[in-house]
């Protein structure tokens, strides 16, 4: 028989797992405790926006038109231990409110919830960021908990999804991770990933904490690329270089690659940053505090692009932002997405009104969560309107209908004609023919 899978955590990682297990052909069952979520999705309807996920849920969704009715919502623990085979742990682990550390209270609520339930062999498989160790602690914990003991086993398969890209990413990965411990895992997750590895996609399988780790280092590595090139923007301000030109560069040596090397006001977003910060906190617990000391300064460059990006603002408007109008472009941590969790873009809007600016925001998808997150500034119904008036303009998440923006138009609305490039991607040349004083991050100022 088929294997039945649960989807614990019905977010942004869980309702994407959920969909492309589905899509995979089996039957699944996605738990939340929001009941108002359950609700949501049960009638089609998602909590956040993803290119292509909505669809990829119609699809599958139980009482659709059309659909394989493969897929449902539950907020019932006893359900889903009745259900499945496998159980997906699909919960965030957010940074804990004081401090570095990873907040794990989610997924040690999920084992502790669903392992006195358990009370048939099933695998729970762990797909969270989590700080390394702690699969191997959840996984005595398991076993001590279910009736069945060590017949619940524990595994790791961490997700390397990309929002924008979450579909894809999920469908077809660059790799698969499964770490074991137990005898089961190995053989269950190989059927459960059989399409994809047929497909090409290489597996690994490794033990419990290389698996953790093989999410937490890439993202760290993420970072340090990242944050390398802003360093190099910085010498290039100082030096009068041009980092896109040096990323360019350097990107041509294989060894280096070009991608993660786009200057700018550096990484946001429910990830990186709090995943470099956990993974201090981890090393430090580990008496390896040394061995990630770079992260530190990886953190701190990053931060120093918002504020740097705030001072060419300040300047550029003569001084003092006190009553003057900047036009943000751009609220999510990254175009096509709407999330604004710990977005550069976002960030540098509330210094700004935080310095007396009047600042007017514009992002195609992310307006309803940014609102939430910052009420107190302005928001715009599209670009133009942002524009309006504004004295300097400020380009902040690389959204593709503002590299469209034709710069005469919006010339002739704007009440300086000022821009500043935060993500370097826009035309230069287009700009400053059009009569406009552009300044990017990293490239000279002409
Ligand atoms: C990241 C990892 O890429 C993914 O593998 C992991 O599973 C989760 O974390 P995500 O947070 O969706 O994914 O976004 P990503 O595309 O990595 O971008 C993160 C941030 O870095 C964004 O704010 C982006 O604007 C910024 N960034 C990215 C740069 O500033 N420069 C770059 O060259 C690349």
């Amino acid at each position: 028989m088929a294997l039945r899978i649960t989807v614990i955590g019905a977010g942004y990682l869980g309702i994407t797992h959920a969909a492309a297990m589905a899509e995979l052909g089996f039957e699944v069952l996605g738990l939340d405790i929001d009941l108002d979520r359950v609700r949501a999705l049960g009638e089609g309807r998602l909590p956040i926006y993803e290119p292509g996920l909505a669809d990829l849920v119609h699809r599958h969704l139980a009482g659709g038109r059309d659909s394989t009715g493969r897929l449902r919502f539950t907020s019932e623990y006893e359900e889903a231990a009745e259900f499945g085979d496998l159980h997906f742990i699909c919960v965030d682990t957010p940074q804990e409110r004081t401090g570095f550390a990873t907040d794990m209270s989610k997924v040690d609520r999920v084992v502790d919830t669903l392992g006195p339930l358990l009370r048939r062999p099933a695998l729970v498989v762990g797909k969270s960021t989590v700080p390394v160790g702690s699969a191997g602690r959840l996984a005595a914990r398991l076993a001590g908990l279910s009736p069945v003991g060590a017949d619940a086993e524990l595994a790791w398969n961490p997700e390397f999804l990309r929002e924008g890209f979450a579909v894809a990413d999920t469908l077809r990965p660059d790799r698969i991770v499964i770490g074991v411990a137990g005898d089961q895992a190995e053989k269950l997750l190989r059927e459960v990933y059989a399409v994809p590895i047929a497909n090409g996609v290489p597996l690994l399988v490794t033990d419990l904490a290389t698996a953790e780790l093989a999410k937490t280092a890439a993202n760290a590595f993420l970072a340090t690329k990242i944050s390398f090139i802003n360093a190099m923007a910085e010498i290039c301000e100082a030096a009068g270089g041009d980092v896109v030109q040096l990323a360019d560069s350097l990107g041509h040596d294989e060894r280096i690659g070009r991608r993660f090397l786009q200057a700018g006001i550096g990484f946001g977003g429910g990830c990186l940053p709090k995943d470099i910060r956990g993974f201090l906190a981890r090393a430090d617990e580990l008496g390896a505090a040394s061995a990630l000391g770079f992260l530190r300064e990886i953190d701190s460059i990053n931060m120093r692009r918002r504020t740097h990006m705030t001072e060419l603002a300040r300047a550029a408007v003569g001084g003092s932002l006190l009553g003057r109008r900047v036009a943000v472009l751009g609220a999510a941590f990254k175009p096509d997405s709407d999330d604004v969790r710990d977005s550069p873009a976002l960030n540098i809007a509330g210094q700004l009104h935080l310095q007396g600016a009047q600042v007017t925001v514009f992002d195609p998808k992310g307006m309803d969560n940014a609102r939430a997150a910052f009420p107190t500034l302005a928001y715009a119904l599209s670009a133009t309107e942002a524009v309006t008036g504004a004295d300097v303009v400020l380009h902040l998440t690389e959204w593709s209908e503002f590299q469209e923006l034709d710069p005469l138009r919006l010339g002739r609305v704007a009440g300086a004609r000022r821009i500043i490039d935060g993500r370097n991607t826009l035309d230069p040349e287009a700009w400053r023919e059009a009569g406009w004083w552009f300044r990017a991050m990293g490239r000279p100022t002409l």
